[in-house]
């Protein structure tokens, strides 16, 4: 018989992680996630969060998880299925819907969850998958388990996804498949936004099912400012069959949901399976993220104007980041994207990581994203906006990044 070590490989594989700089040193928050964070005992601005509209912290979404706390206690107790549905759960779905203008959603544990879910229900063997070059590892992982005939287009690139089109139209002359084009609504690298106006005509033409990701979307993009994400920005509410939301970014709290027709919701509660076999929420996720949408609904007594402020620090930042000299296209597209992503490109790995060491020294906590994360040359420091963020931090962190840039030779 072979002589084994089981577990020889773990040290092995984490030195040689180690060795070749991949590894992602955690850092430690101290406090709650706000603008002004203290991250393994320094004081720090804080430009790396997902906590878009500023809610993580929010007395409202506070006071609303304690109170489901005292009502509902610590845990569900089962599945949604069986007995871990509580009132309060029902209650999120239904003004989550509401909020997104749908007629049903559905929460899960969390949006990676929903995507590895309820991809793989929703096709079957032989149908087609055509999914946008730079989604997110959890539509990547959903579309792995399918066994579908997969396709990439070209990021964003419509020319592209209607050659893949054409193709699986030709390659099933019957309609007897199902093609199902996925695509995230906004890339969390570069800030940009899928085409979704696009995407839909071209999908209808086919009789395609879209599925747009819409995790950075939420409760930034939409019309007349009321963050309620990409399908709102263009107005096509019914016309886009499947959206998946997460209350993990600029809702403040944890959790996904995906909304849609009342037929989508009722397949997917008898087939996703990362659904019907994982616990459901605690009652106080459950009560935040039901606070985090009362803080949205202009009707609510407890409404901010948190996207307004999000989205005007939005339009400030990334017009004066690119003034001071961060010239990269990529920059520059995202300036024009009201998205709250901006990559600042430095270039090389050793400069973005020495740009971020740099600008923790001086107080602002903004991390790298390095190759093989992104294409190689395209090292970049990647900052979230905050609503939460005054026009002095603002300008604070400018002055950090211009001084920065050119002693570091980036412009
Ligand atoms: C595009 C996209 N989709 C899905 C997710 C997963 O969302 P969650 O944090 O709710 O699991 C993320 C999170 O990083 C994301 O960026």
């Amino acid at each position: 018989m072979a002589k084994r070590n089981p577990t020889k490989f773990l040290k092995e594989e984490y030195k040689q992680i180690q060795k070749e700089g991949r590894e992602w040193v955690h850092r430690s928050l101290e406090t709650p996630s706000e603008t002004q964070v203290k991250v393994d005992g320094k004081e720090l601005l804080m430009l790396c969060s997902n906590n878009y509209l500023n809610l993580a912290n929010h007395p409202h979404l506070r006071k609303r998880a304690i109170e489901a706390v005292e009502k509902y206690g610590a845990g569900s107790g089962s599945v949604r299925a069986i007995a871990g549905n509580m009132v309060i759960h029902e209650e999120w779905e239904q003004k989550h819907a509401d909020f997104k203008e749908q007629e049903a959603s559905m929460v899960w544990m969390s949006g990676f969850i929903a995507n590895e879910g309820a991809i793989p229900t929703l096709v079957r063997k032989g149908d087609f998958i055509i999914s946008d070059q730079l989604n997110h590892g959890s539509i990547i992982d959903g579309v792995r388990l399918t066994k579908t005939v997969r396709t990439i287009y070209d990021h964003c690139d419509m020319g592209s996804l209607e050659e893949k089109l054409k193709e699986a139209d030709a390659a099933d002359p019957n309609g007897e498949k199902r093609i199902l084009v996925i695509l995230d609504g906004v890339y969390s690298m570069d800030g940009d936004m899928s085409p979704l106006d696009e995407v839909q005509k071209l999908s209808e033409e086919y009789g395609a099912m879209i599925f747009v990701d819409d995790a950075h979307g939420d409760g930034v993009l939409g019309r007349n400012k009321k963050g309620k994400g990409i399908v709102d920005h263009f107005g096509l509410q019914g016309k886009v069959q499947v959206e998946m939301n997460t209350y993990s970014k600029a809702m403040g709290v944890v959790g996904g949901a995906i909304v849609g027709s009342k037929n989508l919701v009722n397949f997917l509660r008898n087939t996703g399976r990362s659904y019907l076999l994982s616990g459901s929420q605690p009652p106080a996720v459950a009560g935040a993220a039901l606070g985090s949408l009362e803080v949205l609904d202009p009707k609510s007594p407890f409404h901010e104007p948190v996207v307004e402020k999000l989205l005007d620090n939005c339009d400030y930042f990334k017009s004066k980041i690119v003034d001071i000299g961060y010239g990269h296209d990529i920059t520059v597209a995202s300036s024009k994207c009201p998205t709250a992503i901006v990559p600042i490109i430095c270039g090389e790995n050793e400069v973005a990581k020495k740009l971020s060491d740099r600008l923790m020294v001086e107080g602002i906590f903004a991390l790298p994203i390095v190759f093989p994360m992104v294409p190689r040359g395209t090292a970049r420091i990647r900052v979230m906006m905050n609503a939460g963020l005054t026009k002095e931090d603002l300008d604070f962190a400018l002055m950090k990044f211009e001084d920065l840039g050119r002693e570091l030779k980036i412009f």
